[in-house]
Order: structure tokens, then sequence, then C-alpha cells
């Protein structure tokens, strides 16, 4: 027997700035796919990742919503984790590349660079946003493109005419975060000398067998001339800091790749197996998948940085295109922007792994998701062909022979030669050539139930030839959810459930099921419905309100003088009451001690019985203008909070005196 191989797997580390979204989907899924295969054939893989943490947008979301960088990855983190579990995509470990560990390497790479002399520092220009007073990173910029002219231009390159550039080229260039003209501004930067590593790429391409499309675009890059890597950003900045500097920090593409291996290194702190993993390459193999947009940082720079810091570089990199949803890409204005949540709420998350693998294969193609296709191959295909075949045969078996399966198969060299294929199978998932695993593995159903239907059981007579037959058929599905496992491993679960069986590998198809007693058949897995697609587009299109999105967004920023207008007083409300013809408010009395007494309508009806706001100190906003509505005058405003739906007025203490100003 062949020995087990150590195989660690990474997908790349999503940003913690926003949700998990089928785009995304396509690696994680593709890539648990491959892992699940590696260990039904009996490898010993560990599978890692981990949110990307760091960098200017994750820094300026907090901002935006009013909390703390460090609470917007945490949030987002365990969202990211939820739905990654919801879709089966199964780490052994997720971390966050804001941990210690990474802090700890990243300083420990960079310091290792320094000492070998690849890290060198040069003074640089760069736009400066003087209201904002921030280093604006290229996406941040936009202008007129000075090539084709196009108005509205990133930073980096023009959207229009593919033309590539340095933000200060740009005609009339603006932030985009207070849309001022930015300044040039000159900064100390740290660079990764990449340069010096040209030789050793040109050897690292030519050793690995990387996908022929990766490898030719890395040559042509190494026909260029390749430039030096910036590694650092200035203050303000989410990240590590730079070591012996007080406000620079590293640039997030230096830490986050890092985060493979200090997930790694948190995970197998006892593993001695995949101990030295990442300094020995005898001890394993290293996978990354990624998309072909980073294969860049990942191929030139990630060999380069591991390599110049005494490490080994990953076995082989995996690249795969984008989704596109109905031929064109993601969008939010088109309502196909479509969040991981978002698919749950009206699809099986086995539906989308069986699309997406039969339509995966290994190269760096886009893939089209169709919903219409997607309830066709789902219907047709896993429900109409797979779940039917059992059905069909767990039927026969109950009437004619209690759900007891025959000692022996009622063909074994047509059995023989239903397997023959496996092994084509095989090497189509190892390979990633998923499309053409299920296309084999459907036309083995299609076998599978030409089978049935040529030997007719329905129509036979003898208990014994029926039960040999239903055993077949039964045997054919069993190989078929084995095949199918790496795709559908809720499916497998479910169907061990049925046949009465635990654990299943690749190779229990060889052993097939006999003698034995399985379960009565109950649904494995439902049809998709012309209305579940309805529904979910509605859902899609439907105007995302305030209340719907988990943390909320802050409203402008106003300075002090504004705030200062703002008179608050605590108010005593006297008397409560319903309004009628009103199915929202209540109208309160409040005392305002010197101020008087004011009359405010409030939309509280619903959470509030006015007897129980009697004696109840609020914060009253007094010098809000009067608004005359249909029911009366309301005069001021009572304050409140909107937790989790439930508006709750704000209380003062009772021993405040009304009236008493609100500092
Ligand atoms: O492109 C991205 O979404 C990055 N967050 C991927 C990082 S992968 C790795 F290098 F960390
Ligand atoms: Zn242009």
């Amino acid at each position: 027997m062949k020995a087990k191989k150590q195989i660690l797997v990474t997908s790349a580390l999503p940003y913690a700035n926003g949700p998990i979204h089928l785009g995304h989907l396509v690696e994680y899924i593709q890539t648990d796919i491959w892992v699940r295969y590696q260990r039904s054939i009996g490898q010993d893989v560990i599978y890692i990742c981990s949110d990307d943490a760091h960098g200017t947008p994750i820094m300026l979301k907090a901002k935006e919503l009013g909390i703390s960088p460090e609470e917007l990855i945490l949030e987002t983190k365990k969202q990211h984790e939820k739905d990654f579990k919801e879709f089966f995509v199964d780490f052994d470990h997720y971390s966050s590349t804001n941990s210690e560990k990474n802090k700890e390497l990243c300083e420990n790479i960079f310091n290792k660079l320094n000492a070998a002399g690849h890290i060198s520092k040069k003074e640089i220009s760069q736009f400066y946003d003087n209201e904002e007073k921030i280093f604006l990173p290229d996406r941040y910029i936009k202008g007129t493109c000075p090539k084709c002219k196009a108005p509205d231009q990133y930073g980096d390159s023009c959207e229009s005419c593919g033309a590539t550039y340095s933000p200060t080229d740009l005609i009339d260039p603006k932030s985009i975060l207070s849309n001022t003209q930015p300044e040039t501004k000159k900064t100390d930067h740290y660079f990764f000398n990449l340069k010096s590593f040209k030789d050793y790429l040109v050897e690292w391409t030519r050793n690995h067998k990387l996908q022929d499309s990766i490898k030719n675009k890395l040559n042509e890059w190494l026909n260029d001339n390749l430039n030096n890597w910036d590694i650092t950003r200035d203050a303000p900045y989410f990240g590590f800091k730079i070591p012996n500097e007080s406000d620079k920090y590293f640039y997030v593409w230096m830490d986050a790749p890092i985060g493979y291996i200090s997930a790694f290194e948190e995970f197998t702190k006892q593993n001695k197996k995949f101990k030295d993993i990442w300094i020995n390459e005898n001890v394993g193999e290293i996978y990354h998948f990624i998309g072909k947009d980073i294969a860049y940082f990942h191929a030139l720079f990630w060999p380069s940085i591991l390599y110049g810091s005494g490490y080994r570089t990953p076995t082989n990199i995996f690249c795969h295109g984008f989704l596109t949803i109905d031929g064109k890409k993601m969008s939010k204005s088109r309502g196909t922007f479509i969040k991981a949540s978002d698919y749950l709420k009206f699809f099986d998350p086995e539906y989308l792994r069986y699309y997406f693998a039969s339509k995966l294969n290994d190269g760096i193609e886009d893939i089209d998701l169709n919903l219409k296709d997607l309830s066709h191959k789902i219907n047709s295909d896993l429900v109409g062909k797979v779940i039917n075949l059992a059905s069909r045969c767990s039927t026969f078996i109950e009437k004619n022979s209690n759900l007891y399966l025959s000692d022996k198969l009622e063909n074994e060299e047509k059995y023989n030669d239903f397997i023959k294929s496996i092994n084509d199978i095989s090497l189509f998932y190892k390979n990633r050539k998923y499309s053409n695993a299920i296309s084999q593995i459907m036309l083995l159903a299609d076998k599978a139930n030409k089978y049935i239907n040529e030997k007719k059981p329905w129509s036979l007579n003898d208990s014994n030839e029926i039960q040999a037959i239903s055993t077949q058929g039964i045997n054919y599905f069993r190989t078929i959810v084995i095949l199918l496992s790496p795709v559908l491993p809720e499916l497998l679960k479910k169907s061990e459930n049925f046949l009465n069986e635990k654990n299943l590998v690749w190779n229990d198809y060889k052993k097939p099921l006999l003698q034995k007693k399985i379960k009565k058949f109950s649904q494995l897995k439902k049809r998709i419905l012309d209305e579940d697609i309805e529904n979910f587009k509605n859902e899609l299109n439907a105007p995302k309100t305030l209340e719907n999105e988990k943390v909320k967004k802050m409203k402008d920023e106003i300075n002090y003088e504004e705030f200062s207008k703002v008179d608050l007083r605590v108010g005593e409300i006297i008397k409560a009451e319903e309004v009628e013809g009103a199915d929202k408010l209540l109208k309160l009395d409040v005392d305002i001690g010197e101020l008087g007494k004011k009359e405010i309508f409030a939309g509280i009806k619903k959470f509030y019985n006015p007897d129980s706001l009697i004696g109840l100190k609020a914060i009253i906003v007094v010098n809000l203008k009067p608004k005359t509505m249909k029911f009366g005058t309301s005069s001021g405003m009572a304050l409140a909070a909107d937790s989790d739906g439930k508006i709750i007025i704000i209380n003062a203490d009772k021993s405040i005196i009304n009236g008493s100003k609100v500092k």
C-alpha cells in the first residue's frame, strides 16, 4: 500500500469587510471538493484559511460604521465562518491575519529578509488627502485617463482603454474620500527587492507544473522589468507596525499570505507529521487555491518572500476564473450580487456545490451561473437520475424482501463493467476537472437507470430475482453517492443512514453492500420549483432597508458647532395616551421644569403600554422645530434607541430635576 501523503491546502483569505458571496464560493467549493476527494482516497490533508483582516478599506469601513476595525473584523469573521459551514466548506482551522502569531511571523520574516539584504528604504512621493489626513491608495483616487481621456478612472488603471499608470499620471485627480484634489507628499517606504529574485523566479516557474495560462502570464511579467515591491503603508492604517517604526505599517498584501503559515502553525502546534512542512519540502505538499486576479501576488512575490526568508515554496498554485451571473459580472444594481446567506434562504447549499462542480475545470475561464440551468441540472440529473434510482429500488426491495439486500449481485460482470470508469473519475477529481467527473458520474447514473428499466423488476414474480436486481440497483446508487461525495457530503451522510453504513470512503465501491437490511427510503433531495427561483429573484431585487443591515451605517459627520445647537433637557412624562386613528403614535405630555410642558407625538405605541410611561424621565430635544401632523403638533422629541427592531426610550436618572440641561 502506498504511504499516505501529507498535504496542506489553502484557499485565498477573504477580506474581513464584506459578506461571503457566490463569487467567493466558487473557490471555497472548488478547494473543499479537492480536499474531500484527497481525504476519501486516504491522504492526510490539512485545510487552512483565515480572514484577511488588514488594510485601508477595512479601516475606512469600520469608521463609516462607527465601530473599531477590531469590532468589524470580529463580527465579519463570525459571519464568514457561519457561511462556510453552511456550505459544507470544512476548514481544519479558520484564523484571522490580525493574530499574535501572524504579527510575530510577519516581523520575523521581515527581519530575516532585511538581514539578508532583501529590503531597501526609499523616499517616494504619494498622493495625500489633506482633508482626511491620509495617504491615498490608488483605488481611492479618480481622474481622467491620461491615455484615452475617459473620465472617472481609478488611479491604477483605466477601465475604458485598459491602460495602467500611476495615480500621479491621472488628469485632474480627486480623492474619492473628500472629493478634493490630493497633494503629493514625500514619505519613506520599505521595498522588497523583487528585482534580485528574477533568475530564481524564472527557474521556479520552469520547475513547477503551473497552469499553462498562468505560466505564460508569469513569463510575460518576468520578461518585463520587475519592480521592487513597496511593502509599507503610512499611518493611519489598520495593520501591523513595521519593527522600529512608529507610523509605518506592513502593507496588507505582505502579512496576508504569511497568514497561511501562521494559521497553519496555530492549528498544528502538536502535529508532528506536518511539523516542518513550511521549511522542508520532503514533509509534504502545499497547494494554494486562488482566483486568477491574484496570481501576481502568489506566483511572484510569495515564492520570493518565502525563498528569501528561508522557507520552502508551494508545490503548486491552482487558479480559477470568476463567477458571472447570466453572462455578466455580479452587480448590486442588477440584483445579481448574491450573498451566500441570501442564497441559503431559498436553496440547498449542495445544489450550488453540484452546479459549480458540473462547470469547473482546471482552467481559468470564468464560469456562469444561470438559475434556470441550475434548476435543470438539479431536477433532471441529481434528483431525476440519482435520487430517483434509490427511491425506485428501495420501493421494490421494501415490498419484496422487507428491505433486505440479497447475498449477491444479480450480475457481477455488469457491476464490474459499471465501475470501470472510476479510475478516470478519480483522475478528474485529482486534476480538478470536476465537470468531466460529473459528466462521467451522470453517465453511470444513466447506465444504472437503464439497467432497472430493462430488468423491469415491477413486472417480475420471482422474489429472489427482484431482490437481486434491486440490490444491484441500490449498489449502483451507493457507488454513485460515493463518487459524488467530495461534492455532496451531506448526501453521502443521508445515504449512509439510508444504507445503514458509516464513514464510506472512495474505495468502498469495491465491496458492494449485500445481505443487509437497509432503511425505508425518505426523500434525500427536493426538486427546485419555478416559484423558488421567482421568490429568490424577488428577494434579490427587494430594496434593502437599513434595518436589514447587520451593522448600521453612520450618518454624515457633524462638527461640534452643529451638535451644540441641539438643546437636550430632562423631561418627565406626566401623561401618555393613544391617538385615535394613529397606528404607531402615542401622545406624551412632558414636564420640562422651567421650560414648561410640551406635547410630543412619538412612534412607540407598539412597544409601550401608555401607563407604563408615566413618571419616566426622558431626554428631550426641546428646540426641534414644531411639526404639525394630522393629529396635532409635536413640539419636541424624546430620545430613543432602536435595539434590534425594538424602540426603547432612553431613561435619565429619576433624581435629575426636570428641565436640567443634558451635557
Ligand atoms: O484578493 C483577496 O480577496 C485577498 N484578500 C486574498 C488574500 S490571499 C492571501 F494571500 F492571503
Ligand atoms: Zn483610458
